[in-house]
């Protein structure tokens, strides 16, 4: 599948993005060993997402899809999830395969996760060492994916320096803590985002914590809660960045997740200048919304706050965008956690925006940019969501057409992305 997009100018709109990929996964994995019945609704009826739903009805979770994006999900308790009669497939959600093997390492049967050729060459040693650590049995070749779990029922409690800044697995060590006897902790060396500290809190789950230390003991359940999911901040940063190139163009982005362990993109993008206002802010449950509005502004270049990297992991793709319209050059640091993501995203990114006539340096952590002027060019998303809707985005303000390949994985965090872009103005076919 590709994307064919050709020159246009974003106008005012007012646009709902797709629910948050990372609390869609949270409230099916939470949901369903909690204990009683919840309604989600905003969920994103994106493949990663549904990945996890299904690898739960296989696991005998009951859920009751109405419409596409609210379900009811029987809760089955702590202890009520049953032997999968086959492998789970994960498709090409890290966050799937890492918190499902943290949650499979405190149950009692075994159970193999497998995933796509993206996934299957993600790390997975940073959750395979440390649950192993709390007595945890998991089998891998090479450290990746296929992973089979075999579940111990009691695990230990440890307190773990997590060597990389990552929510998947902190989120995977806090749901297999649920299982250990005693307190486990989670020391972070830089902030990520807490959707799952608080949604076990939303459920009477106690979360210690404190600066960057997460601890949860063993052994509380989870009472039921609906969630109402927000819209995903890292899906609106795509129309925001479309916002920000246009000539004259206001754009509302309605019920966002503004959670501040995600929000280094506005605080970035508001460093090189651009007008956002963070509107009507409000909480759904215990996390943070409000109305994004953006309005087109001239970005300055300049060295990004290697502090902000884990508020904004998925965003740099975008952000590269950001650089290459921008005046002045851009040196982002610190982002060597990009070359593990659903493709290396400096490469891809350096990739796709040298065809499209812009200066990039890498290196192993980091790249330099030049701002430029897009021309029109054929680039590859290598397969990944964001690579393809960053260069979409991109390709809007080009001199001329840009095509971009393999593009199907758009659906697993963005469905109608395409059709989202054009009711702002943009030309986007799919093709194939
Ligand atoms: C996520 C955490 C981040 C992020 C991913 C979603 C989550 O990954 O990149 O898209 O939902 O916990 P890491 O924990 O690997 O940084």
């Amino acid at each position: 599948m590709r994307f064919n997009v050709n020159p246009a100018n974003a106008h005012d709109a007012t646009v709902v993005v797709p629910g948050d990929k990372s609390i869609s996964h949270r409230a099916l994995m939470l949901g369903s060993i909690a204990k009683g019945r919840s309604d989600i609704s905003g969920f994103l009826a994106g493949e990663d997402c549904l990945a996890t739903l299904s690898a739960l009805e296989s696991m005998g979770v009951e859920i009751e899809r109405r419409g596409d994006t609210a379900l009811t999900l029987n809760g089955v308790g702590l202890h009520g999830l049953r032997t999968p009669g086959r492998p789970l497939d994960m498709g090409n959600s890290g966050t799937a395969m890492r918190l499902m093997t943290g949650l499979l390492a405190g149950q009692i049967f075994d159970a193999t996760l497998t995933g796509d050729s993206s996934l299957s060459g993600r790390p997975m040693g940073r959750v395979i060492n440390p649950l192993a650590m709390m007595g945890a049995s998991i089998d891998s070749a090479d450290g990746t994916p296929p992973l089979t779990v075999h579940g111990q029922g009691a695990l230990h409690a440890i307190e773990y320096d997590m060597p990389v800044a990552s929510a998947q697995v902190k989120s995977a060590l806090l749901l297999a803590g649920l299982y250990a006897d005693g307190v486990t902790t989670v020391v972070e060396p830089a902030v990520t985002r807490d959707h799952t500290e608080r949604m076990l809190e939303s459920m009477g789950v106690t979360v210690s914590r404190s600066n960057n230390r997460i601890s949860v003991s063993g052994g509380q359940e989870l009472q039921a809660c609906d969630v109402h999911v927000p819209g995903d901040l890292s899906s609106a940063a795509f129309v925001m960045l479309a916002a920000l190139l246009s000539d004259n163009a206001d754009i509302v982005i309605e019920s966002v997740g503004v959670n501040p362990t995600r929000t280094g993109v506005i605080r970035i993008l508001e460093g090189m200048g651009a007008d956002i206002n963070v509107e009507n802010p409000r909480l759904f449950s215990l996390e943070p919304v409000a109305d994004i509005r953006v309005r087109s502004s001239s970005l300055r270049g300049g060295p990004i706050d290697p502090a902000l990297v884990s508020l904004a992991i998925d965003e740099f793709p975008v952000l590269f965008v950001a650089a290459a319209a921008a005046h002045g050059t851009t040196t982002f640091s610190g982002i060597a956690e990009l070359r593990v993501k659903e493709s290396d995203r400096i490469a891809a990114m350096a990739a796709g925006l040298r065809e499209m006539g812009i200066v990039i340096e890498e290196s192993q952590d980091g790249a330099v940019v030049q701002g430029g002027a897009f021309s029109g060019a054929d680039v590859s998303s290598f397969g990944d969501h964001r690579i393809a809707m960053s260069l979409a985005v991109a390709g809007a303000r080009a001199s001329g057409p840009v095509t971009i390949d393999d593009v199907a994985a758009v659906n697993t965090s963005f469905p109608g992305f395409p059709l989202l872009m054009r009711s702002l103005g943009h030309n986007i076919e799919v093709d194939g």
